[in-house]
């Protein structure tokens, strides 16, 4: 149980709130277990016609709990054991509209989750990252297919390499997300957005999006990312680049072979 994790059902939207604002919503794997009952709740209640991502807070998500990452990494478990996967599964499977609505800080899977949701609202000022080599991982959430095919190689592979990120109207301009309001806009036309989703005739909206996306496929891979992600969380270079953002310091990866 976490109460880091909101859910509220309000005229066919399901509304899942990060609720984390102190860590910057950072996604401990307690919150990826009430992430993964939400989503397949929102799947099989007939009653939930679209699900609605947001946050508390000036940050959408900060990404993986790096904490987690250090605990999970020593203890050489392996991510397809753990609830991230379980979240990863059900997103994949999920067949019905996803909405999510972005102020601040969208990094690693706070970034990647976008990519399974259909209609994005950003702020203009939002800051979207993927920094997986930075932290000496791989990419997860069958982001290695995805994001390349919303974005092209060289621009996925520069957010992969150097994980600096984008802003909201470049997400936009790039094809991340559908509309860049100002912040202060932003849960307003993500709700508008969702409302008139729930609207649609369900059934025709369910079997548009499964037709648009492979879900088996997806899963797949996110197995496959897996076994990358999950070599490298454990690996002397992952390690140094944990300690080091808990250190508040630049990694250093001169040594490593
Ligand atoms: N895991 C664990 N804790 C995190 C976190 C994460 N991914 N991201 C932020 N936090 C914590 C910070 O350690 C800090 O905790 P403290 O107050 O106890 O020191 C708190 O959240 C606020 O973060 P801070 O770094 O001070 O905020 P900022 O506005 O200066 O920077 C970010 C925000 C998101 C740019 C920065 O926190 C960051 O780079 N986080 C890591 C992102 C990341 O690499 N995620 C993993 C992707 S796979």
């Amino acid at each position: 149980m976490t109460d880091h994790i909101q859910t509220e059902l309000s005229g066919g939207v399901l509304t899942v709130t990060l609720a984390r604002p102190e860590k910057k919503n950072a996604i401990t794997q307690a919150m990826y277990a009430a992430l993964s009952d939400a989503v397949e709740r929102a799947r099989t209640d007939d009653a939930v016609r679209v699900l609605l991502f947001r946050s508390e807070g000036d940050s959408f998500s900060a990404g993986n709990d790096i904490a987690d990452f250090i605990a999970l990494g020593s203890q050489g478990q392996q991510p397809t054991d753990m609830s991230v996967f379980r979240f990863l599964k059900a997103l994949a499977e999920f067949d019905k509209p996803a909405v999510a609505a972005v102020r601040g800080r969208a990094v690693g899977i706070g970034l990647t989750l976008l990519l399974h949701c259909d209609m994005v609202v950003v702020a203009e000022d939002a800051l979207l990252s993927v920094p997986f080599i930075n932290l000496a991982l791989a990419p997860e959430a069958a982001s290695s297919m995805l994001l390349p095919a919303a974005i092209g190689h060289h621009r996925a592979f520069e957010m992969f390499a150097l994980g600096e990120p984008i802003d909201g109207r470049t997400a936009v301009a790039w094809g991340l997300a559908n509309r860049a309001v100002p912040a202060d806009g932003v849960e307003a036309a993500a709700a508008d957005l969702a409302g008139k989703l729930a609207a649609r005739a369900p059934n025709s909206i369910r079997k548009t999006k499964r037709l648009m996306r492979d879900a088996e496929a997806l899963w797949a891979l996110m197995q496959r990312e897996g076994e990358a992600f999950g070599s490298q969380m454990s690996s002397p270079e992952a390690m140094e680049a944990f300690m080091a953002f808990s250190q508040k310091r630049a990694p250093d990866f001169s040594k490593a072979g």
